[in-house]
This record gives structure tokens, C-alpha cells and sequence, in this order.
């Protein structure tokens, strides 16, 4: 056991899965053994999109928890990534956010690398007029960045720097992937729009937060009111059995009144509302299925959200014990009629922070973090449907909640 898990074991954390101490979400020695043992260990990081880089030489820059990465696609036609920092002194190797590149020459000194990442030269290595350079047993081969695996599924693309990662469907789980195939697996998928959401919160409260599907009537009241979803429609989680994949799903809301939430005296009650342009609310059925409304989740950082026909994937990025970034990219098909995709426009108002629902989510965590300050000691209580991290067939549940603790207690040795 080494220092850090041997302070943090003798921290409190009582056993199982339902109760959580703040002060995983508050330190320092956290974050940096999370970069180590989580985003740096054996799990599949979401890095971009297969449809972000088509052609030989494109290229995207991204983040596998704070370590910046660069994804490419190589002579080949392979996909490759590797750490986007210099071998020389550290500077990042690539500025730009995406675009498409024949090699890669840091600006600092300009050693230059190929698509793979693979050191290629280096400026004045033998000097001057005989004077100055590297000396002659520099091995280039010997220095470069850290290299990549990278796996595919539906056009997603993920990548780890661990060689005991296990294939991504056996990560995931197999019922996880179908859900993932369901939204993504037969169509062509078209980028219509991303942008990055700053999120005043520690990473893990933002990813408990899309595992949560308890909160999403409550805290968000227009998808109450609007019958997006509500706890009293169908559905219910998937958890993978190690925690890592989940995926919540609400059903298409049965005809007739709903009392459940009037009954209970709640904020999120506003029957009398009615909107002036209702057009929002009205879904394609594009997966033939009852499903309106499915969230999905891949431990440590990933999100594919379906809801409705607002399709997105976001990414999580820690950038501070209480900063975080959101990437978010919406999503359309390429065979998407002008009528859908003007829909899909429309319908991503609902979600992303100036829609009409998730700009919650991105207060919500810092109410958390703001709430905690002084609470390092004190515990959170996950207790909604039991104490497993267990698939069921309610939302009433923090089940899939519990199954990202299960993950992140496993892989942080605690
Ligand atoms: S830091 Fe990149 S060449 Fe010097
Ligand atoms: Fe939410």
C-alpha cells in the first residue's frame, strides 16, 4: 500500500456502496491519484469521434483526465494517439483543436513528430559549424510521448495507456453496448454543433449526476411539467456488473392525468403550464421503440445522451479539485431529412447550458461543492432502491450511482 491509498484508507469511507465521504471530492491527493490510478489505468477514455477525422492526417486534440492527447489518423488509415507533450522540454505538441496535418513540429524548438508520434527529428541536432547539438548516442527512438490503444464502437473512439484494459465490449458490458448500438449502430453520424460548458464542481458530482436519474423530475422542473420524464413513465437502469457501464431509460408517458407528483407536495408541479409553441416536445420515432429518453454512461468520463431525438455525447475533464470541464457534441445522421435535423437543432434547447432543462445540472454541482466546504469528514447518503448497484426496473433508484462508486472504489484501491 502506498502512501497516498494508505492516508486516504484511513480516512473515513465505511463499507458498501451507500454512503460517500465529501472529501473524495474536495482534495488535492485525490485528483492527482485519480489521474494515476483511474484516467491513467486500465479503462477505455473517450477521446472524439471516428467522423472527426476521415481522412490520413486529420487529427484531434482532447484529454484523458487532465493529460492532454493528441488522436490521428495515421498513413495507414489507423488510428493513433499519443500524450500531446514534447519529449524535449514538455510543451504541447499540437495547439490547435482539430485539423489535418502531414507531421507535428512543437514551436518551442521544433522537434518535429510523425502522425504516430513517433520523434522524427530534432533541430540542430548536430550543432553548428561543428559546435553545440545532442550528442551522438542521442536514440530519437528512445523519446517520445506516451502512446495510446485505441478502440472503436459506433464511431466512437476511446483510447488507454494500460495494456490490461479489456477488449471495450467486455469493459462495458454486453447489454451496455446494445444500448450504445441502439442509438448509434445504424446510421452515419454527423457532428451539428459542440461546445464546451465550464462546470464549477469536482468531476465525480458531475458524473454522479448523469448516473442519477432520481433527480431529473425533481430538479428539472420542465421535464416534469412537460411529461419528458417523470418517475410515474415506465422504464428503469441498466448497471453493468462492475459498475463501469450504465444506462437509464424513460418510457414514452401513458395518456391521461399523472397524480404521483401533485401528491407529493413537490416543487416540480406545475400542471397549469402550457407552452405557446409546443413543437419542441414532439419525437420522431427514430429507434422503434417506446424509449424517449435514454442516458448513458462509461465510467470514468463518457455520456451518450438520447433525449428525444436531441442526440450528444459529452465528455468530462477534470480541471481542479472544483473545475470541470463539459465537452459536449450534438449529434445527427447523415440520411437526417431537413425537417429532422432542423428538430434536432431545436430539441438540443432542452439540454446544455442555456437549454431549457440542463442548465441545472451544471448549478446543481456547485451547490454540492459550495454546500460541502466544511463537511470533509461528514457523508452523502446513496441509499434511493436498496444498497446494490443492481439493474431494476424503476428510476425510483440510485443504483447506477452506487455502480460508479463500485467502479471508482475498485480501480482506486479503496
Ligand atoms: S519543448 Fe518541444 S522542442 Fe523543445
Ligand atoms: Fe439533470
Amino acid at each position: 500500500m502506498d502512501a497516498v491509498t494508505d492516508r486516504m484508507s484511513s480516512r473515513l469511507w465505511p463499507a458498501g456502496l451507500t454512503r460517500v465521504p465529501y472529501w473524495v471530492y474536495a482534495e488535492q491527493d485525490v485528483l492527482a491519484t485519480e489521474q494515476r490510478r483511474i484516467f491513467e489505468g486500465p479503462v477505455w477514455n473517450y477521446l472524439c469521434l471516428e467522423v472527426d477525422l476521415p481522412n490520413v492526417g486529420d487529427y484531434r486534440t482532447t484529454f484523458i483526465g487532465s493529460m492532454p492527447v493528441v488522436v490521428v489518423r495515421a498513413d495507414d488509415g489507423e488510428l493513433c494517439g499519443f500524450e500531446n507533450r514534447c519529449a524535449h522540454r514538455g510543451a504541447l505538441i499540437c495547439l490547435e483543436d482539430g485539423g489535418t496535418a502531414k507531421d507535428f513540429q512543437c514551436v518551442y524548438h521544433s522537434w518535429r513528430y510523425d502522425l504516430r508520434g513517433n520523434l522524427c527529428s530534432v533541430a540542430f541536432r548536430h550543432g553548428v559549424n561543428g559546435k553545440g547539438g545532442m550528442s551522438s548516442d542521442f536514440d530519437m527512438a528512445q523519446h517520445g510521448p506516451r502512446k495510446l490503444r485505441i478502440t472503436t464502437c459506433c464511431g466512437l473512439v476511446f483510447g488507454t495507456l494500460s495494456n490490461d484494459t479489456p477488449d471495450f465490449e467486455n469493459w462495458i458490458g454486453g447489454e451496455i453496448a446494445g444500448r450504445i448500438r441502439r442509438v448509434l449502430g445504424n446510421k452515419k453520424i454527423e457532428i451539428i454543433g459542440r461546445f464546451t460548458q465550464a462546470l464549477p464542481n469536482n468531476w465525480k458530482l458531475y458524473f454522479e449526476n448523469v448516473r442519477d436519474t432520481y433527480h431529473a423530475s425533481l430538479l428539472h422542473l420542465f421535464l416534469t411539467t412537460f411529461r419528458i420524464t417523470r418517475l410515474s413513465q415506465g422504464g428503469g437502469v441498466l448497471v453493468s456488473d462492475t459498475g463501469v457501464g450504465h444506462a437509464s431509460a424513460t418510457l414514452v408517458p401513458m395518456q391521461g392525468p399523472d397524480t404521483s407528483y401533485t401528491s407529493q407536495s413537490l416543487r416540480a408541479d406545475n400542471e397549469s403550464f402550457r407552452l405557446a409553441d409546443p413543437s419542441i416536445l414532439r419525437m420522431h420515432d427514430e429507434f422503434h421503440d417506446n424509449i424517449q429518453l435514454q442516458i448513458l454512461s462509461v465510467f470514468p468520463a463518457f455520456v451518450l445522451q438520447q433525449v428525444q431525438n436531441a442526440l450528444a455525447v459529452r465528455q468530462i475533464v477534470p480541471r481542479g479539485v472544483d473545475q470541470t470541464d463539459l465537452n459536449w457534441t450534438y449529434l445527427g445522421f447523415t440520411d437526417d431529412t431537413p425537417e429532422l435535423r432542423m428538430h434536432r437543432l431545436k430539441q438540443c434547447n432542452l439540454v446544455g447550458p442555456a437549454g431549457y432543462v440542463s442548465k441545472e445540472d451544471g448549478c446543481v454541482g456547485g451547490f454540492v461543492q459550495r454546500g460541502i466546504a466544511a463537511a470533509a469528514d461528514e457523508l452523502s447518503v446513496v441509499e434511493m432502491g436498496g444498497a446494490a448497484a443492481d439493474t431494476q426496473d424503476t428510476r425510483a433508484t440510485e443504483a447506477s450511482v452506487r455502480g460508479f462508486w463500485k467502479a471508482y472504489r475498485a480501480h482506486m484501491g479503496l
